[in-house]
C-alpha cells in the first residue's frame, strides 16, 4: 500500500456495513469471543459463538449486520431477531445439541472452566422465564446484540451499526426491541442510551447484575 505524505492510515479502520453472510460465521464468533466477559482467553470459542452469535448468522441474516475492514472481514456486528419468542423456540432445537456437545468437550479438555460456566451456559435463556421478561417480549419483541472487535472500538463503528440496525428494524415495522447488558458496563449502557434505549428492568426487578433496556419504534 502506498500512502501520500499527509494520509492518516489507521491499521484498524473499519470501511463499510453490510448484511451478515454465511462466510462471516467464524469472524462473528471471533468478535463474540473477544468481547465475552471471560475475554478471548476462553478455551472453546465455538461454544461462545453457539451461545450468542452463530444462530443469527445462520437463521437471522436478513436482520443482522456486520461492519467490515478493507478486506471485507467482519470486525463488528449488530445482530438481531424480530421475534424473540420464536427465536427461543428455534434456538433450543437448532443450537442446544451443539452447545451440549461443546460442553462435553469442555468438560474433557478444561474441567475447571467447565465447572465454572456449565450451569450458566446450559440455562442461557432462563431469564426469559421471568414474568416481567415475558412482558418485555410482548412490548419489545425484537432483541439485539452489538459487539465490536477491541482494536476497532471507539471509532464510530458501534454508532454506525446501531443506526443501520434501528433504521432497518423501524422500517420493517418492528414495534420495539430490547437487549440485556451488564449493569456495570457503563460504556455500553451510555452507548445504548444515546441510541434511544431506556432501562426497563434493573438488577432488582429482573436479572441480577443486568439491565434490560428497550426502545420503541420511532413515530409509533
Ligand atoms: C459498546 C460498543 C458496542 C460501542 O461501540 P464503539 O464502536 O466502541 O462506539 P462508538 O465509537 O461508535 O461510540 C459510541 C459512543 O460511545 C462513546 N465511547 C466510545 N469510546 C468510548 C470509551 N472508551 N469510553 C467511553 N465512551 C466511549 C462515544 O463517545 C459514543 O458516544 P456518543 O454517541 O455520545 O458520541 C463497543 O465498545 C463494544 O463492543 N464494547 C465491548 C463489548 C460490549 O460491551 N458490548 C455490549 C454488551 S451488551
Amino acid at each position: 500500500m502506498t500512502l501520500s505524505k499527509n494520509a492518516s492510515y489507521h491499521p484498524s479502520s473499519w470501511t463499510s456495513i453490510r448484511f451478515v453472510q454465511a462466510k462471516d460465521e467464524k469472524d462473528v464468533e471471533r468478535i463474540c469471543h473477544s468481547t465475552f466477559y471471560g475475554g478471548d482467553g476462553f478455551p472453546l470459542p465455538s461454544l461462545i459463538g453457539y451461545l450468542w452469535s452463530t444462530w443469527y448468522v445462520r437463521y437471522a441474516s436478513e436482520h443482522s449486520f456486520v461492519g467490515t475492514d478493507s478486506q471485507n472481514t467482519a470486525v463488528g456486528y449488530a445482530l438481531s431477531t424480530v421475534d424473540t419468542l420464536a427465536y427461543l423456540q428455534h434456538f433450543s432445537q437448532s443450537m442446544t445439541p451443539l452447545i451440549q456437545g461443546s460442553l462435553m468437550e469442555l468438560k474433557r479438555t478444561h474441567p475447571q472452566v467447565h465447572q465454572q460456566f456449565a450451569h450458566e451456559f446450559r440455562h442461557v435463556h432462563h431469564v426469559y422465564h421471568l414474568e416481567n421478561m415475558k412482558q418485555v417480549c410482548q412490548d419489545y419483541p425484537a432483541h439485539i446484540h452489538v459487539d465490536i472487535l477491541p482494536g476497532f472500538q471507539g471509532q464510530g463503528l458501534g454508532k454506525a451499526l446501531m443506526n443501520h440496525l434501528l433504521c432497518h428494524l423501524d422500517s420493517f415495522g418492528v414495534k420495539g426491541s430490547h437487549l440485556i447488558v451488564g449493569d456495570e458496563n457503563k460504556r455500553a449502557v451510555k452507548y445504548y442510551q444515546s441510541s434511544g434505549y431506556t432501562i426497563l428492568l434493573d438488577s432488582q426487578d429482573g436479572i441480577p447484575g443486568c439491565f434490560v433496556m428497550g426502545r420503541l419504534r420511532e413515530n409509533v
